[in-house]
């Protein structure tokens, strides 16, 4: 039985599916990427691993205990940071982490020097001494970060670690984090940035409905997903009939798929099997001289674009979407409805 979470919530929504049958396993010293959209039940997944929500179905173990039948047993293994901070906006960075050092067992006389050496590893040391509430948004993540370091626990979650943070202190928590799994604990994080996952992943999911799309190593989901080349192309705004120019592409690559269509733009996909570089140039070049299109552009597919092709499928994304329409023509609905 895969890892299940339904919510069940009064009124329109209902029975909900936020985690569908997850299965997964994570070796020690190493790095696991979460990745998906809002709402594809990476939060949720962390909840019932740490012990924050009830699972509703299925099991996960650490260290071979149950994260349901041997609840305090696994909270011993775990470091856990949650998306949003939770910190006690009177007390000081220190003073956080001496008490979660306390509460995680830590022998009164090295309490200051764990604390100490947390507040150093993660570039806290002005910082130390102020209240939380005073922190950046950036630094309330480094100390939710801290705080899941203390005590040394072999395996580590990270939601959303980096969110808020600015280039220069990601960087600092990449490497800290590398660190981290060199040094022999597990780690999970979830992200939206594929460039993350790419820094920091042994192997990664791209969770989309509670499910995984696709998982596996960075080199495993490149070669798999995100071979081929993409095409994005304008049409002139004067002859918005573009029509002409997409049977042309579709009978020039019998393998192209349109992936988006907005007003005067087109995206495709095209697979590299059997296209050369300059049978693609020459094709767009007769495009451009014969179906009014103003400039394109072609590159090879990155794993940014294999990633929001799957968090297409996200349905709370396009229920939003779609009552944002609600205003709009039938025109342009049809095109929302063709972009999905
Ligand atoms: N306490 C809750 N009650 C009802 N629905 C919830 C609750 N928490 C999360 N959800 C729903 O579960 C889905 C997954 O949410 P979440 O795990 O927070 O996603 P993520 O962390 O990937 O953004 C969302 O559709 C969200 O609305
Ligand atoms: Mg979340």
């Amino acid at each position: 039985e895969g890892l299940t979470k339904v919510y069940w919530t009064p009124g329109k929504k209902g029975k909900m599916t936020a985690v569908d049958h997850l299965y997964v396993g994570v070796p020690r010293g190493q790095c696991f990427g979460l990745l998906g959209v809002n709402g594809a039940g990476k939060t949720t997944t962390f909840k019932m691993l740490t012990g924050d929500e009830q699972v509703t179905e299925g099991d996960a173990f650490i260290n071979k205990y149950s994260i349901r039948k041997d609840k305090v047993k696994v909270r011993q293994f775990m470091g856990y940071c949650p998306q949003f901070d939770a910190l006690d906006p009177l007390l000081t960075g220190r003073e956080h982490l001496e008490f979660y050092a306390r509460v995680r067992g830590i022998a009164t006389k090295d309490i200051k020097s764990v604390s100490e050496w947390v507040i150093k590893r993660l570039g806290l040391a002005q910082h130390g001494d102020k209240i939380s509430s005073s922190y950046s948004g950036g630094n309330k993540r480094k100390l939710s970060t801290a705080i899941a370091l203390i005590g040394n626990p072999p395996i580590i979650f990270l939601d959303e670690p980096t969110t808020g943070m600015d280039p220069g202190a990601r960087r600092f928590l990449w490497d800290c984090i590398n660190s981290i799994v060199k040094a022999g604990h597990s780690v999970i994080l979830t992200s939206h940035s594929m460039e993350e996952c790419e820094a920091l992943c042994n192997r990664l999911a791209i969770m989309v409905n509670g499910t995984f799309q696709c998982i596996g190593s960075i080199q495993h989901l490149k070669s798999r997903f995100g071979n081929g080349y993409t095409i994005v192309l304008r049409v002139k705004s004067e002859s918005l009939d573009i029509n002409p120019v997409m049977e042309f592409i579709s009978s020039s690559f019998p393998s192209a798929k349109l992936k988006e269509k907005h007003h005067n733009m087109l995206q495709y996909q095209l697979g590299s099997v059997g296209l050369s570089l300059s049978k693609l140039f020459q094709a767009m070049e007769e495009a451009k001289r014969v179906y009014n299109v103003e400039d394109y552009s072609a590159s090879q597919t990155t794993l940014d674009q294999v990633f929001i092709s799957f968090a297409k499928k996200q349905t709370d994304l396009l229920d939003e979407e779609l009552d944002e329409c609600e205003n709009y023509s039938d025109d342009e609905l049809d095109d929302v409805a063709e972009d999905n």
